[in-house]
């Protein structure tokens, strides 16, 4: 049986919440530990998530030895590299596993990763990461739905690739691409790279660990291969995500709380657009910010999703759950994923008044959300519905809780030390929908 949050709406947050390590730096700085030849890589401020654990899972699998430190540190070393292939049954949990596959490649000269399929926010296709690696002198083959690359002669040679799609900049493509060209033979060029810190968080930690990587932060990424890199230590950034989810829940709860471990230089196009609606963040001090709203109502807006340093596209379902509440008429256009609507049908069955118009969400303010039954399902639509669970009339049940645990550490715990009434139980009904 899984699990269900139980959450009684209406009551105002206070008080102070830590904001934990960014699963999406996480993710990739933990595949940079296959890229070391010698030594240990030591990653702190780890948030401990469902995630994580798949990650450490498949590293484990592919010979890296990994030991938990104090709660949030994790000392990786490569000790054998006799298995080059992420399995299915990991890879299929965690799409982001794909970025072992740049690292595992440079490294050993072959890898062997599972698609990882779609989800429910779209089709997330792996074309980019073909692209990169393929202009790094990889064979790459599909081979019953495994990525099978292989390094000519053991080596890549440095490129001057392009990866910007028709979605704009890839993260987790470039991530790959970035820790391959830092092995390859000779100068590489990434034009169109993602600038999301993240992957500066990586590139940090690749030139730390012996690499030769120019123009970090910028969509022009340069790198001198070096012959083999050692192993080094970082700290994780905090998360801009999970930072973006409790100031919208402050916003909507009108509540007078503070929120720690923020770096507002991540975080921009959120402030500006919380200003936007009425809502204002202020840095007390360092990394420490408070929110607060300058009248009870919350004015619509219309929002669209870029690419960084545009409105990020992992906190758009949270947005909308606050536009749900606001005055007027609000437009939220998806330029990420344009299916990543699936928290609407969810909200409107607590009383939202939304529709979809192709990518986009046309979302009339209502009064009062009303508690009900709802179904987590991609890992921010769930935290969606926790905020608007949050400010509901009565009782909101969210099953499928595990989505939430994917990305959000102790995500209860903290909204109880905040105030909130919620409640993590069984799941008899395991929350599956009637026909
Ligand atoms: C990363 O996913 C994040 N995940 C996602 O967060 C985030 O939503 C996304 O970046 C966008 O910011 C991690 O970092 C682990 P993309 P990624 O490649 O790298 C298209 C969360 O909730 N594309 O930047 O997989 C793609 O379809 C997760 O924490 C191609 O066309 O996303 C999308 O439209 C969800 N071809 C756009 O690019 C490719 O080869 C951006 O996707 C790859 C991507």
């Amino acid at each position: 049986m899984g699990e269900k949050l139980v959450i009684e709406g209406g009551r105002k947050l206070s008080g102070r919440v830590q904001v934990s390590g960014s699963k999406n730096s996480a993710l990739p700085l933990l595949a940079a530990t296959l890229l070391a030849s010698e030594g240990k890589t030591v990653l702190k401020n780890v948030p401990d998530l469902r995630d994580i654990q798949t990650q450490i899972a498949i590293l484990r699998d592919l010979g890296v030895n990994i030991e938990k430190r104090e709660p949030s540190t994790l000392a990786c070393r490569v000790e054998h590299e006799r298995s080059s292939c992420a399995r299915y049954e990991l890879v299929s949990q965690m799409r982001a596993s794909i970025c072992v596959l740049g690292p595992l490649l440079a490294k050993r000269g072959y890898a062997k990763v599972s698609l990882p399929g779609g989800c429910v926010i779209g089709l997330r296709p792996v074309d980019l990461h073909v692209k990169g690696l393929r202009a790094l002198g990889a064979e790459i083959d599909l081979d019953h739905g495994y990525l099978v690359a292989r390094a000519p002669k053991g080596r890549l040679r440095g490129a001057r690739i392009f990866l910007g799609g028709s979605m704009g900049s890839s993260v987790l493509a470039t991530a790959n691409t970035l820790m391959a060209a830092c092995l390859a033979d000779g100068k590489t060029i990434i034009e169109g790279a993602a600038c999301e810190p993240e992957v500066n968080d990586l590139a940090h930690l690749l030139n730390r660990m012996g690499a030769t990587i120019e123009g970090i932060g910028t969509p022009q990424l340069t790198i001198t291969g070096v012959p083999e890199l050692h192993g080094a230590t970082a700290t994780v950034i905090p998360d801009r995500i999970e930072a973006g989810t409790f100031m919208v829940a402050a916003a909507m709860t009108g509540s007078d709380m503070l929120i720690e471990n923020v770096v507002l230089d991540h975080l921009g196009a959120v402030v500006d657009k919380l200003a936007e609606v009425g809502v204002y963040v202020r840095e007390e001090e360092e990394g420490v910010v408070r929110v607060h709203r300058d009248s009870p109502d919350l004015r619509a807006v219309h929002m669209t999703t870029l690419p960084y340093p545009g409105y990020p596209t992992d906190i758009q379902a949270q947005l909308v759950s606050m536009l749900a509440v606001a005055k007027g008429i609000s437009v939220v256009t998806e330029k990420v994923f344009p299916d990543r609507f699936i928290h609407l049908a969810e909200l409107n069955r607590m009383g939202a008044d939304i529709h979809k118009e192709g990518a986009s969400a046309i979302v009339r303010g209502v009064e009062k959300l009303a508690g009900a039954p709802v179904m987590a399902s991609d890992l921010r639509a769930s935290a969606a519905l926790v905020l608007a669970g949050l400010v509901a009339e009565g009782t909101t049940e969210i099953h499928r809780v595990y989505h939430i645990d994917r990305g959000y550490e102790k995500i209860e715990a903290k909204l109880k030390a905040l105030g909130a009434s919620v409640t993590r139980v069984e799941d008899k009904t395991g929350g599956a929908p009637c026909d």
